[in-house]
Order: structure tokens, then sequence, then C-alpha cells
């Protein structure tokens, strides 16, 4: 597919609630729990941008939001960041806009003191286009904790030295 033309990551702000909502609802890959935490986390973001110890990016693309990715500082740590959640609208999937969203939100952790990005993900067969998608990215599996999410699906974390 071709690369997207116009294409503008901006920090996301209450407008964008909707949009990312939807994104959301219509990724087959998340679970209705896992949309209550995402909504939970988007919601504490944007009640404090700065300080709420989460960062939200969304893609947008001829006025349309078409993807997110929220990160943050991993407490406890120097350094050391976590994606927390990263999506792109299904109808626009493979048109480079993940990694555009994951490549901004890099180079803010750098600039930030950032030195190392964990993404934590499941072993599950329909996670393989996931785990595709952060191995082209430079992420490297570094940790497994067999039936962490259930029996049979592990925790996968990855791991990107930026430092
Ligand atoms: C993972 C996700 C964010 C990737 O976004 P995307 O915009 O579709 O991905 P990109 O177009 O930027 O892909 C970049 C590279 O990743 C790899 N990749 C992405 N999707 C892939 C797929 N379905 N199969 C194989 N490789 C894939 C490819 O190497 C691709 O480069 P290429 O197209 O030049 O070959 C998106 O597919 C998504 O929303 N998935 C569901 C939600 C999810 O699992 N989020 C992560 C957990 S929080």
């Amino acid at each position: 597919m071709n690369q997207l033309a116009g294409l503008k990551i901006r920090k996301g702000n209450q407008d964008d609630k909707p949009a990312i909502m939807q994104i959301l609802a219509t990724t087959p890959e998340f679970t209705p729990a896992e949309v209550v935490v995402a909504e939970e986390v988007l919601d504490c973001y944007l009640k404090d941008p700065t300080h709420s110890g989460y960062n939200v990016l969304v893609a947008e693309t001829a006025a349309n939001v078409v993807g997110y990715v929220c990160y943050g500082p991993t407490p406890l740590t120097e350094s050391t960041w976590d994606i927390y959640w990263i999506a792109t609208t299904p109808e626009m999937k493979r048109r480079g806009i993940g990694k555009t969203l994951l490549a901004v939100a890099e180079a803010e952790i750098k600039a930030s003191g950032g030195r190392l990005i964990l993404v934590e993900t499941s072993s599950k067969p329909n996670y393989e286009n996931t785990r595709n998608f952060y191995q082209s990215q430079g992420y490297n599996i570094v940790s497994r904790i067999p039936d962490f999410y259930a029996v049979g699906d592990d925790k996968l974390t990855f791991q990107k030295r930026i430092g």
C-alpha cells in the first residue's frame, strides 16, 4: 500500500476522544476489558496532559484521526519508557501510520532523556501482525512470561534501546 500523503502527528486533545474510542472499539485484537482500561488511561491524560504520566499523539489525515499512540515514563525507573497503546484505524492499516506514530513518540522520548523503550504484547496468534510490526521497527523480545494473560497466552516484552 502507498504511504499516506499529508499525514500529521500532533498531541491528542479532548476533541479527539470520540475518534480514538472508535479506533479502539473497531480493533479486533482488543478485548472489551482492554478498551475500558485504554479509555481510563486516555481520560487520565486528557484531564492533565502535562502531569498524568501519559502522553498521547494522534495521526491525522484530511482532518480525520486515523491512529494514536499512548506512552509515558515507566514509574520507578531511570529513563525507561513504556509504549502503552498504539492502534490505527482498521481500514488504513499498512499505510505507514503506525511506524510514523512510533517514530515521533521515540523522538519525543529521546528528547526527554529516555534511553530504553518497552512494550508488552500477547503471544496469541492474532497478535502476530503486531509482533511483526514491533520487530520491523527495531524492537526485540527480551522476556516472556508463560500463561500471563491466560493459559496459553504469554506476555512478551519487546525492547528498543534509543540512548
Ligand atoms: C500494529 C499497528 C499499530 C501497526 O500500524 P500500521 O499503520 O498498520 O503499520 P505500518 O504500516 O506503519 O507498518 C510498518 C511495518 O510494520 C510491519 N507490519 C505492519 N503490519 C503488518 C502485518 N499485518 N503483517 C506483517 N508485517 C506488518 C511491516 O514491516 C510494515 O512495513 P511495510 O508495510 O513497509 O512492510 C496496527 O496494525 C494496529 O492498530 N494493530 C492492532 C492494534 C494493536 O495490536 N496494537 C498494538 C498493541 S497495543
